[in-house]
């Protein structure tokens, strides 16, 4: 039975330890960053009081989940918490899958300085696993100083913001464990403000199981999957034999700024060994095509312009009901996370591939020069709406729209 799940958030300073003696002047909600992880069932109502303990103005961002517009934490549908503040969010979570919230306020430093946490949403009918964790990647980028390195350089207008310190849940290489023999369902999340993460298991064999809006309709076995700001994978992941110690990685990736060296992001250490009920099925749910991967564009979104056309545009309406077809044209030198707000869509072509399995998504990597094609309904959720490139600093610089959805 759908319950009603309650929660203060507080948004404050905090000395935060990313690694041992290592601390910074973070922000977080209730002290913690990650913020807490909020876990919810399909049908629930979360109500979350925000109060706002911050020397800055604030707002929380529900990414991808389908809510009422006046809810989506933006400021074209609240004005922003002011410090001393408070808001009271409220909605419905109507799709199983693993979402994050975050301040959508001043969001290079806000996100930067760790505003951000996991919202999992379960569905009534999930695979089996041994174990589940959620894993929230970001990285740091400090100054000669040790601390939070100045925001809002030119380069990191263009180029955005990287650290080279990398953090799963907050924390620089830490280290997990998994008992022996088991499977897990890691919930990954890039928090980034722009870091691209290719990230493999140390080599072995894993399984895809999810996405943005929940599960693929079936498990894909993979070494390595590309993961960008804003987008969410599902993985299951195991087993191993007792005692082995293996590296989770971020393999190289060019993003258009030069490849990334390979790094470690934590390590997993094996245990004793613990019986294992995994069960993974062939089919993991039924998504039906919006429409053919053929279908014609009803609008073409050229992201070189929206990058280069400043702050505050307006795209035109769509209207309840009326099926969207978008080619989103990359022609500038770099990659681009596109981001819908409070809509899934599935991709039907990436660079006239047509997309090998249904999905939904609500953030897709558009690699530079090239174009993807996605299609999306606007169910009878009229209101303020936005797009934008989930790299931060584009974001800011005004690579993105607000639009309308109308009856
Ligand atoms: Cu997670 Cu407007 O973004
Ligand atoms: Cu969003
Ligand atoms: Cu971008």
């Amino acid at each position: 039975m759908a319950g009603t799940i309650g929660l203060e958030l507080e948004a404050r300073e905090v000395d935060w330890e990313f690694a041992p003696g290592r601390k910074i002047r973070g922000f977080g909600y209730n002290g913690e960053i990650p913020g807490p992880t909020i876990e919810a069932e399909v049908g629930d109502t979360l109500e979350i009081r925000l109060s706002n303990r911050l020397p800055q103005a604030t707002t929380i961002h529900w990414h991808g989940i389908r809510l009422q517009a006046d809810m989506d934490g933006t400021q074209a549908v609240q004005p922003a918490v002011e410090p001393g503040g408070t808001f009271e969010y409220r909605f419905v979570v109507p799709d199983a899958g693993t979402y994050w919230y975050h301040s959508h306020t001043n969001e290079t430093e806000q996100l930067e300085r760790g505003l951000y946490g996991g919202l999992i949403v379960r569905g009534p009918d999930e695979p089996t696993f041994d174990g589940e964790r959620t894993l929230i990647l970001d990285d740091l980028k400090l100054g000669p100083d040790g601390d939070v390195a100045p925001f809002g350089d030119e380069h990191e207008h263009h180029a955005g913001r990287e650290g080279d310190i990398l953090l799963v849940n907050g924390e620089q290489q830490p280290e997990l464990q998994i008992p022996a023999g088991t499977i897990e369902r890691w919930r990954i999340v890039d928090a980034a403000n722009t870091r691209y993460v290719r990230l493999a298991v140390g080599g072995r064999p894993f399984t895809i199981i999810g996405s943005d809006g929940g599960l693929l309709t079936r498990p894909l076995a993979a070494e390595e999957v590309l993961i960008t700001p804003g987008e969410r994978v599902e993985l299951a992941v195991g087993p191993f034999d007792e005692n082995e110690e293996i590296e989770i990685e971020a393999l190289p990736y060019d993003r258009g700024k030069g490849e990334t060296e390979r790094a470690t992001l934590a390590t997993l250490r094996v245990g004793p060994a613990a019986p294992s009920h995994a069960h993974i099925p062939d089919a993991l749910r039924q998504i039906d095509p919006l429409v053919s991967a053929d279908a014609e564009p009803t609008r073409m979104i050229d992201l070189k312009a929206l990058m280069h056309a400043g702050k505050h545009q307006r795209a035109d309406p769509v209207r309840v009901g009326e099926l969207q077809v978008w080619d989103l044209v990359n022609e500038t030198g770099q990659d681009h996370p596109f981001h819908i707000h409070g809509f899934f869509f599935q991709i039907l072509r990436q660079d006239g591939d047509a997309a090998p399995v249904a999905v939904w998504k609500d953030t897709v990597n558009v690699p530079r020069k090239s174009r993807t094609r996605i299609a999306w309904l606007p169910d009878d959720r009229p209101g303020e709406w936005m797009y934008h490139c989930h790299i931060l600093e584009h974001h800011e610089m005004g690579m993105m729209a607000h639009f309308a959805v109308v009856p």
